[in-house]
Parts: C-alpha cells; sequence; structure tokens
C-alpha cells in the first residue's frame, strides 16, 4: 500500500539518495535541495518520503498555506526504478485526502516545467486544470477541493 510519512532521522538517507534520470532532472530540484528548504521555511514546508509498504520509493514536499487556504504540490518524484508501476498516481491521492481531510484547504496549486508529459497527464487525469498563469517559467495548475 501506497502512503507518505513525514522525513525523520530514520528514512532522510533514502530519500536523498533517491535518482531521476537525466532527462528527468530537470523537472524536479533534487531530494536534498527540497529538505535544505524545509529548514529554511519550516512553517510552509512539509516533506513527505512516499513508502510502497515498507519500502520508499518516492519524495512529496507539501506547500502548507492555512491562511490562503491553499496547499502545494511543491515537490513531487518516484525514484526512476520504481515509475511506471502506478505509484506516482497513488501517492498524489493519498496526498489530496490528506489534504483534503484536513478541512483547512480550498484549492491543491502545482507547477510543471513545459514538456513534462508525464507529469501534465497525470494531473489533468486527476482533475488539475491549468490556470494560464506561469510561475519561474512553469505551468500553474490548480485543483479545486
Ligand atoms: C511524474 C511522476 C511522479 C509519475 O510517477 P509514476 O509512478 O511513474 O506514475 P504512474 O505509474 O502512477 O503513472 C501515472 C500516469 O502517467 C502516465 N505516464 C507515465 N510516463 C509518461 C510519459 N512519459 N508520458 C505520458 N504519460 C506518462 C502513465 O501512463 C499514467 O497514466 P495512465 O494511468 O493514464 O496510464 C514520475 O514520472 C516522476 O517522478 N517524474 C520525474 C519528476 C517529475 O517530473 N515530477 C513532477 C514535477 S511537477
Amino acid at each position: 500500500m501506497v502512503s507518505l510519512k513525514e522525513v525523520n532521522e530514520n528514512n532522510f538517507k533514502t530519500v536523498v539518495g533517491m535518482k531521476l534520470n537525466e532527462e528527468q532532472s530537470k523537472y524536479v530540484a533534487s531530494n536534498v535541495y527540497s529538505l535544505a528548504q524545509a529548514w529554511l521555511y519550516p512553517d510552509e514546508a512539509k516533506p513527505y518520503a512516499i513508502y510502497n509498504d515498507e519500502e520508499i520509493i518516492g519524495f512529496m514536499m507539501l506547500d502548507w498555506d492555512e491562511k490562503k487556504r491553499e496547499c502545494g504540490i511543491w515537490r513531487f518524484m518516484i525514484a526512476s526504478n520504481r515509475q511506471g508501476m502506478g505509484y506516482g498516481r497513488k501517492a498524489l491521492m493519498y496526498a489530496l485526502n490528506l489534504i483534503k481531510d484536513t478541512g483547512k484547504f480550498d484549492y491543491v496549486f502545482l507547477d510543471y516545467v513545459p514538456g513534462n508529459e508525464a507529469g501534465k497527464h497525470l494531473y489533468e487525469s486527476m482533475g488539475f486544470i491549468e490556470t494560464g498563469e506561469i510561475e519561474d517559467d512553469e505551468i500553474v495548475m490548480k485543483l479545486d477541493l
């Protein structure tokens, strides 16, 4: 079963060690960079290891803004040797339920690098729509909860 657990002293080494292939590396910052940002922005950043049962297979960082009632999928990756097995979709579903169940958010935002067809396809199939905005050269999408 796919689940998200907060990054902690037991799982962070595996999180930092997960790899993407070179082509995909331009689509998302490295996990170590994301964890550095989580240290810089502790109120907003919620970093999670993605598990399939006991195995760590990916990483996701949420951008938690209760005041605006908006939550962002700030970072999201599945390790290259675990892609294409349905884990990305299940992890995103788990995250959306987690966000929704708090009752603290009306929207979920994310952005993707143009050309990231896997990301675009996955997000659209989960109901995200493009807002028409471009942020830091990335295409912004929104899901109304
Ligand atoms: C995007 C990502 C998280 C998807 O993870 P995954 O575990 O491979 O996804 P799944 O196996 O659940 O597949 C999800 C959907 O994407 C589709 N997909 C996968 N690779 C694809 C590709 N290259 N082009 C188009 N669709 C693709 C799958 O077919 C599936 O759709 P379907 O259910 O309609 O068949 C993963 O590819 C990844 O980590 N990419 C690199 C980092 C990244 O781009 N992160 C997102 C930043 S916005």
